[in-house]
């Protein structure tokens, strides 16, 4: 059975830059506390209208196909992650197709939110290693700015994201790449981070405050007006639970995948962490003792871009040359729903 490797990988960012001070413009924060709090100083917010999800997915899929050696019409799966996709339906992944003008390949959207880039590396792992496909894009991309509450109301979730993209083409190896995924999840808490509207819930899980289903006509049930006066559209999170059960999942998974191949974490040559919070992956490391080389963030310059975060990370520690051939490499990530998970590979 063939084994899956990462042949190419790329990204892109938006070109504006926006600093925590810039936020002090809508929000009461400060660039003090967000730094302290999450060890963010700026982000990148795309285009409001000529940039979408998949117009920024093209754009880092498109070196990462030039760097792996294939053209777009080799591609023979895509998988796309996101929690901020151009349409409620269809997915970004019949729309990357049409970018990019592929054949009529399969297409799947996933929706694991900051897991979602693990969750699609193993899907096309499992595709590959079956012999299925040859030439499977991953992307990772979020436009998160379009979405979030910039006033003082949301500043603990809008002060944390970022837009961005990042995708990875992979396909079968003799030698060996990657080792093995795990995957996870947990739906016990899934309201404490989470984005309930729109949605077909009527209330059924979410005991919000305010009449807001009952009062809607059958066609607005969806996102009524009411929920959008009461700033139900934005996502929530209850930032201290999520950060208590990432501290615990992210070493555990990082160690599951370690012991599933008899492997220590001296071992490691690169970790590549979910960028949630640089306190986490500075807790998760500190947890693991690893040293300050076996660890990548860049969490400083683009925030938390969720499914773009591990692609966006892992492209730029491998242009900087920080991630050789035959180095150990983990992957890991944990978020919403809650759902966590890790693949480690011999790059
Ligand atoms: N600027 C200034 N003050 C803020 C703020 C902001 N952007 N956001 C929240 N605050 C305030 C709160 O209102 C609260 O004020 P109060 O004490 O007067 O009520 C105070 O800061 C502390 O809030 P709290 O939520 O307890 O802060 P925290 O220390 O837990 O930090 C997070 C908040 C969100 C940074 C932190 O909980 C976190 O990073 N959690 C993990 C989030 C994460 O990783 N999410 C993505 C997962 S994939």
């Amino acid at each position: 059975m063939p084994q899956s490797k990462i042949a190419g990988v790329g990204m892109y960012v938006p070109e504006n830059i926006v600093t925590n001070n810039d936020l002090t413009a809508y929000i009461e924060t400060s660039d003090e506390w967000i730094q302290e709090r999450t060890g963010i100083k700026e982000r990148r917010y795309a285009h409001r209208t000529n940039e979408t999800t998949t117009t920024m997915a093209v754009k880092a899929a498109q070196i990462a196909l030039q760097r792996a050696g294939i053209k777009a019409q080799e591609v023979d799966f895509i998988i796309f992650a996101t929690l901020s996709p151009d349409y409620y339906f269809p997915g970004c992944g019949v729309l990357l197709q049409r970018e990019m003008k592929m054949k009529e390949i399969g297409a799947l959207d996933i929706r694991n939110q900051c897991s979602g880039f693990v969750y699609a590396v193993s899907i096309a792992d499992q595709f590959i290693k079956t012999g299925m496909y040859k030439n499977i894009l991953v992307v990772g991309s979020e436009k998160h700015s379009f979405g979030l509450d910039f006033s003082t109301r949301g500043r603990n979730v809008s002060v944390i994201f970022g837009d961005g993209a990042g995708a990875v083409v992979m396909q079968p190896t003799e030698a060996k790449g990657i080792l093995s995924t795990h995957l996870h999840s947990d739906g016990e808490s899934a309201e404490i981070l989470a984005m309930c509207n729109p949605g077909t819930h009527a209330n059924h899980w979410v005991k919000v405050p305010v009449a807001t289903f009952d009062d809607a006509p059958r066609g607005e049930m969806f996102m009524s007006h009411a929920m959008v006066e009461n700033a139900q559209n934005y996502p929530n999170m209850d930032g201290p639970s999520v950060f208590k059960k990432a501290i615990i999942k992210f070493p555990e998974v990082i160690m599951e995948a370690l012991e599933k191949n008899n492997l220590k974490t001296s071992d490691i040559n690169m970790l590549i962490p979910h960028q949630a919070n640089l306190r986490i992956a500075q807790f998760v490391q500190q947890k693991l003792q690893l040293r300050d080389d076996q660890v990548f963030n860049n969490i400083d310059k683009y925030g938390n871009t969720t499914a773009a975060s591990i692609p966006i990370a892992l492209c730029e520690a491998w242009e900087a040359g920080k991630i050789k051939e035959g180095d150990l490499v983990c992957l890991a990530a944990f978020g919403s729903g809650f759902t966590w998970g890790s693949v480690i590979m011999r790059w």
